[in-house]
């Protein structure tokens, strides 16, 4: 357990980790460590920005790995959105380039907000064989490569400039909880008054047995005291 990071434990004996809203939560492991299993069972599917998901709606299909462009323009587009409104990025991505979280880095620190890694630290062996269970299996070759790339992320995390680094080993993965503390950032988009329940004015009554014949009122121009129409 590293220092920064001391386990702070409830009373079940879990894991207790305290993350402020908003924030950007980057996940960081391989393929089939277990990220979106986790990210699933701790947050709301809405606080989950995933570039799975991004994928897919940008080329119809997640696995198609031919537009990263269009996929994290989109994924780092919807982070901004929900930082602006002061929401919780959980961010579902391998992350296991500098250069892609740098990215996430870069956002959190436009608009104010925490940025914390969260370090899926999951041995190689436990995602090859998650990785050979599951119906769509990325391979062993992309994943012994991308665990290459997570044992470099390990060591430079501290020193790439989050606010916090989290490892979680894997026999925490079913036994951690977070807790998540709201901390809003002042914004005007989110301070901006509510627009009026009714903006319009109401329609004119429609006639009735009563009033049958009578033009209703022109609600549409104000009128004066008089009752003359105003310029
Ligand atoms: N803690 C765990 N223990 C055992 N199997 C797991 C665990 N977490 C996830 N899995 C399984 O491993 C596979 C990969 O998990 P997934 O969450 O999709 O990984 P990732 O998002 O990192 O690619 C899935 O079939 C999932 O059910
Ligand atoms: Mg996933």
């Amino acid at each position: 357990m590293n220092a920064e990071n001391p386990a702070v434990r409830n009373g079940a004996g879990q894991r207790v980790i305290r993350l402020t809203r908003p924030s950007v939560v980057v996940l960081c492991g391989p393929a089939a460590c277990g990220k979106s299993t986790f990210a699933a069972k701790h947050f709301r599917p809405t606080q989950i920005c995933s570039s799975d998901q991004a994928r897919a709606l940008v080329c119809d299909d997640e696995r198609d790995q031919r537009f990263p462009t269009q996929t994290f323009a989109l994924l780092h587009f919807l982070i901004e959105q929900r930082l602006s409104i002061n929401r919780l990025c959980v961010v579902d991505s391998t992350a296991l380039t500098v250069q892609a979280r740098k990215n996430l880095l870069d956002i959190s620190r436009r608009y104010h907000v925490p940025a914390v890694m969260l370090l899926f630290d999951v041995p190689l062996a436990a995602c090859l064989a998650r990785d050979g269970r599951r119906e769509r299996t990325v391979g062993p070759t992309a994943i012994e490569r991308q665990y290459q790339l997570f044992e470099q992320a390990k060591m430079t995390a501290k020193q790439e400039g989050f606010d916090q680094v989290i490892e979680v080993r894997d026999d925490e993965l079913e036994n951690v909880r977070f807790e998540i503390v709201f901390r809003p950032v002042p914004r005007p988009a989110v301070e901006a008054p509510r627009p009026e329940p009714r903006r319009f004015a109401s329609r004119a009554p429609r006639p009735t047995s009563t009033n049958r014949g009578t033009p209703a009122p022109d609600t549409r121009t104000p009128a004066t005291p008089n009752g003359t129409p105003s310029s």
